[in-house]
Order: C-alpha cells, then sequence, then structure tokens
C-alpha cells in the first residue's frame, strides 16, 4: 500500500485470481471474488479497517462458484456486469456496456467489451498514475478476465455456452491496439506466471500472434477440447447468484479455463513425431500400412476436407476415455489426424502416454494432406 497509488493486490492462493484495489482512504473494490475465500476477504476487510463498494466481475465464471452475490449481500456493494450477463444479482443500475467508465474506490474502470469466451466478458482499464514528488508512479492496468491470460496461457476457452472464437479474435484486436505499457490481470494464472506489459504479451501470448480472423477461428478449433460436463453445474450456479459453495461440484486443481490445460494429463510437455503428407502416402502404400485415428468430430469427416479409408474415428473430447478401443493397436505404427496438426499432436501425446510405442501425427492435417493429394486418398 502506498499513500498516492493506494490499495492493489492480488488476494487468491490459487489458479483464479481476484484484484483488490482501492485510491479512496479505506473504500476498495474487488475484481473477480471466489466465493471459497469469501471467509478470508471479510477478515481481510475488517481487520484492515476497509469499506468494499464495489464488486466487478470480468464475466460469468463456468469454473468457480463467484463471490460477488455472496460479497454484496454481506458488505452492501454494488456489483458491476456486463448487460448480458445473465446473473440477476447484478446491480440493474451498474449494468455496463462498451465505453463506459466505473467510478469505483477512487479509481476509474474503463470498460471494453472484450467477449469470446463469454457474451458478456469485460475487461476493465485503469491508466496509469504518473510518478511524482511523492510518489513512485503505477504503471496503468489491463484487467483482462479470461479474454487474455499471461505468456503460454493464451486466453480463455471458447467452447463453452455462450463462446465464440470470431468474437474473441475481435476482441484480442481490440485488446492489442490498446497502450502497451498496461500491466496485464488475467482471471487465471495455472502456472504461477508474472503479470507483464501487454507490449510483452505482443510478443509471448500465441492467441496475439498475427492472424486473420479466419485463421484465428482455425487455431482455437485446433484447440478445443469440448466443456467439461460439471462447467454446465457452475455457470448455473453462477447465473442463480448462489451464495453456495457446495451448488456445484468443482474438481480439484483443474486447470479448466485454459485451452491448453484442460487436457490436464501430464502430457503438455510430452514430444512426439510429426509425419508428412508425403511421409504417410508412401506408408500407406507399402505393405504393412499403419492405423490412423482421426481425432475430429464427426461433422468435420463429412464435410469439405472429408476423410482418409479406413480411419477410425475418435474425436480428441472423447478419447482419454476410450483407449480401450484402440488397445489391440498399442504395438503397431499409429497415425493421428486432425484438420491442421494441433489436436492431433494432442492425441498422440495422450496415447504415447498410455504406452502406444509407435505413434505420430499428421503434420498440417488434413488441409495439407488435400493440399498435396487433392481429394484422392492416395
Ligand atoms: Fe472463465
Amino acid at each position: 500500500m502506498n499513500a498516492s497509488t493506494g490499495t492493489f493486490e492480488q488476494l487468491n492462493p490459487a489458479a483464479c485470481k481476484t484484484y483488490l484495489i482501492g485510491r479512496a482512504g479505506n473504500e476498495v473494490a474487488i475484481i473477480d471474488p471466489v466465493l471459497e475465500e469469501l471467509d478470508r476477504y471479510m477478515s481481510l476487510l475488517q481487520e484492515r479497517g476497509l469499506v468494499l463498494t464495489h464488486v466487478l466481475e470480468t464475466h460469468t465464471h463456468a469454473d468457480h462458484i463467484s463471490g460477488a452475490a455472496a460479497l454484496k449481500d454481506r458488505t452492501g456493494a454494488v456489483l458491476v456486469m456486463h448487460e448480458k450477463a445473465p446473473a440477476r444479482c447484478a446491480d440493474t443500475s451498474a449494468r455496463v456496456i462498451e465505453g463506459d467508465t466505473v467510478s469505483a474506490a477512487g479509481i476509474e474502470l474503463q470498460v471494453l467489451h472484450t467477449p469470446g469466451h463469454t457474451k458478456d466478458s469485460v475487461s476493465y482499464i485503469v491508466a496509469a498514475v504518473p510518478a511524482g514528488p511523492a510518489n513512485p508512479g503505477q504503471p496503468g492496468m489491463a484487467f483482462t478476465g479470461d479474454a487474455l491470460f499471461l505468456d503460454d496461457g493464451g486466453a480463455g476457452r471458447d467452447d463453452l455456452p455462450g463462446g465464440d472464437p470470431g468474437d474473441h479474435y475481435d476482441s484480442l484486436q481490440k485488446i492489442a491496439r490498446l497502450e502497451g505499457s498496461l500491466v496485464v490481470y488475467p482471471a487465471h494464472d495455472y502456472r504461477n506466471r508474472q503479470p507483464s506489459s501487454l507490449r510483452q504479451q505482443l510478443v509471448t501470448n500465441p492467441h496475439l500472434k498475427p492472424r486473420t480472423r479466419d485463421e484465428f477461428i482455425d487455431y482455437i478449433t485446433e484447440l478445443k477440447l469440448g466443456p467439461a460436463d460439471w462447467m454446465k453445474d457452475v455457470l448455473a450456479a453462477n447465473y442463480a447468484c448462489s451464495i453456495d459453495p457446495k451448488a456445484a461440484w468443482i474438481p480439484a486443481d483443474g486447470s479448466a479455463c485454459e485451452v491448453k490445460g484442460t487436457l490436464d494429463l501430464g502430457v503438455n510437455d510430452q514430444r512426439v513425431d510429426a509425419i508428412t503428407p508425403r511421409q504417410l502416402k508412401m506408408r500407406l502404400e507399402a505393405a504393412s500400412t499403419p492405423v490412423l485415428v482421426d481425432v475430429r468430430e464427426g461433422f468435420e469427416l463429412d464435410g469439405q476436407l472429408g476423410k482418409l479409408d479406413n480411419v477410425i474415428h475418435v474425436p480428441i473430447t472423447r478419447l482419454a476415455k476410450e483407449l480401450s478401443a484402440l488397445e489391440q493397436y498399442k504395438d503397431r505404427d499409429v497415425v493421428v489426424l486432425c484438420k491442421i496438426g494441433g489436436r492431433s499432436y494432442t492425441g498422440a501425446q495422450i496415447l504415447q502416454q498410455a504406452g502406444f510405442s509407435r505413434v505420430s501425427f499428421l503434420e498440417g492435417g488434413m488441409i495439407g494432406w488435400r493440399n498435396a493429394y487433392g481429394n484422392k486418398n492416395g
């Protein structure tokens, strides 16, 4: 705490990030509180003699029950959410839209509508405090929710209800145009990454890599791993403004909102072999052909890219659960296929981890295959 820059700290020990901010005497606001930490928040406010004036949500969360409704109940704070947020406990007068400014605890937070992860996602932007003779100043802050995480964490997934990768692309373009010195404070971090500037994120965050909108949608589609059923119960609890921590079952230590961490099987850093379309063609023409496992969704196999002959179809979302169906191929050459090589890379990791000894993935996926060989199977 500093007399000029006020209060600013992250309150949670785990992956969900909650921020306490304030620059007006003992007034503070909380961004993205978590219900299971409620008692700690209340003790902290009491011990420090702080008055909670506002609770701001960046979006409706699907991975934890929000503490916003309970904090509002306990303290009378104003609950700020986007106008599209389904939760009825958000104050009618505090429903925000793009371009609004929220004045809370002596801080002006500019609202940016940044949908994609959810329809009601917003980022809150706080301008820098210039350094002066009596204060060290403070860089500007971007509370990006799940619209932008840090570094290789990318951003929140777009495959939950209300998610839309195209919207997410537009939101990221909007964020990328902000002042580069803003420090990014996301709603999650699963691997102890430290907040850094937006300028830094433009270099290190794969979601901000220059792409066209269509390329971005392809990139997200490749990362998509399907909603976890338990998240629907969490969403329902948050729609209902639940103040019961047991309103939904939540798996321990899940990295649910992170795209890459969603499939947390300890396979994320494992390397697998790639095979080019040309190499695959040669192997399909050899005496002993590899087993082909296509991990795309069913509709994709029926679509324009079609499928190769004799593929075994297991969508990536089911692969880990349906390994027994592939057990007989454990010692065969197995090639995993998808659209451009993202899901198949993960699929090959899953098989390798399960003891399949000769696994590879098709580099460039079915797009690469069609570019090389058109609609012939080879
Ligand atoms: Fe989220």
